[in-house]
């Protein structure tokens, strides 16, 4: 390798340092020259095999010369930093006092505020939550609670049928129509005593208006206990427990009013109606006719009432030996009484005006 003049080459790094526009280029001229393999660390290393006239002379020319080039390079080096930083400062910087954009957040909707509250009632009345299968097999829906096949009461519960190929007519497949089967799931793996609630989403083939949906929330509830305990489960349990808990869910003292009814898994059955809750039971709103619940003073709230023999019997309990209540009413209603709204429909709509009223 010749040997080069010091000088020209401290010259070509000086031009290329001036021409770099950033701290990068800077180094990469820093390598380029005064790296392991740069330009003037070569002539370094060739200087031993110069002949020794002059070679003192050149050693000192070269280290003269790294050493200005390594002293303009940290110079152009801190300039372009300086320079990197103060654009970051100028163009880059923060204003925290700016308002943030308002970022939309979504809100529950008023079905699961509902179900949530209802559930949070329960549990502190000692109800686990309980859930089954929304496609649900013809047993558990309808004979295990006493509606066999042929029985006309099963017309009570308009069916929406999922084909299946499964010939067994007991394991047909339908959308659940009420949430009572999960009472009949829950009983297959469970002994007495219990208490569950089971909120769930139900299907029924029928007309939608403003108070039926074809598809709704229900809430079940179940309490099994044996019969010579000191305190067995009653018709009164149950409506003490009913009350309790529309007094916590409207947060307001109600009366409940009982009426003859028919399920064929419950005897007796009973609708269970609660004084209105916005009239106070008068019927009347200031001396206007109360129009939730046309002026009678009452709303019906749901079915109830002692499971039925036969129901037991289907799960292999001893009916003589345990006893207990069941009640389902719909979450919808529930949600319409709450927050005072005129139509079902508007639930499953979809219409963010509507849902985001809700937190
Ligand atoms: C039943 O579904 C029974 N499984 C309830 C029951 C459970 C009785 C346990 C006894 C023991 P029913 O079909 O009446 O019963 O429905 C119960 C509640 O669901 C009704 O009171 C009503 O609040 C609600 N509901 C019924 N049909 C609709 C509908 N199409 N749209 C919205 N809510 C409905």
């Amino acid at each position: 390798m010749a040997f080069r003049e010091p000088t020209k080459i401290v010259a070509a790094a000086l031009r290329a340092l001036k021409e770099t526009r950033d701290a990068k280029g800077a180094e990469a001229v820093w390598r380029e020259y005064l790296g392991r393999q740069g330009l003037l660390r070569q002539q370094l290393r060739h200087i031993g095999s110069l002949p020794s006239a002059g070679r003192a002379r050149k050693g000192k020319a070269l280290h003269q010369a790294i050493a200005r080039v390594e002293a303009a390079s940290q110079a152009r080096l801190e300039t372009l930093r300086r320079e990197e930083e103060e654009h970051v400062w100028r163009h880059e910087r923060l204003d925290v006092t700016i308002a943030a954009p308002q970022v939309h957040r979504g809100t529950l909707h008023p079905l699961t505020l509902v179900r949530r509250e209802a559930e949070r009632i329960f549990s502190s009345m000692g109800f686990s939550v309980a859930s089954g299968p929304e496609v649900e097999d013809a047993w558990h829906n309808f004979d295990a609670l006493n509606i066999p096949d042929d029985h006309p009461a099963r017309d009570l519960w308009n069916t929406f049928w999922v084909k299946s190929k499964i010939p067994n007519p007991k394991s047909k497949l339908l959308l659940r129509t009420h949430t009572s089967p999960v009472q009949i799931r829950y009983m297959e793996t469970h002994q007495p005593p219990f208490r569950i609630i089971a909120p769930g989403q139900v299907y029924r083939y029928e007309a939608s208006d403003a108070s039926h949906n074809m598809q709704f929330w229900q809430i079940e509830g179940l309490m099994v206990d044996r019969r010579n305990t000191f305190s067995p489960v009653t018709l009164e349990t149950l409506l003490s427990v009913l009350t309790s808990f529309f007094e916590q869910f409207f947060r307001k003292t109600v009366a409940l009013r009982v009426r003859p009814s028919y399920f064929p898994f419950t005897e007796p059955s009973i609708e269970v109606d609660l004084s209105c809750i916005i009239c106070g039971g008068s019927g009347k709103l200031a001396d206007s006719p109360c129009c939730v619940c046309k002026e009678s003073g009452w709303l019906e709230m749901g079915g109830a009432g002692m499971v039925h023999p036969k129901v037991f019997e289907a799960l292999k309990f001893h009916s003589k030996e345990v006893q207990g209540f069941a009640f389902g009413f719909g979450i919808d209603r529930l949600a319409m009484l709450k927050y005072r709204i005129p139509d079902i429909r508007l639930f499953r709509q979809g219409d963010l005006r509507f849902l985001s009223q809700f937190k």
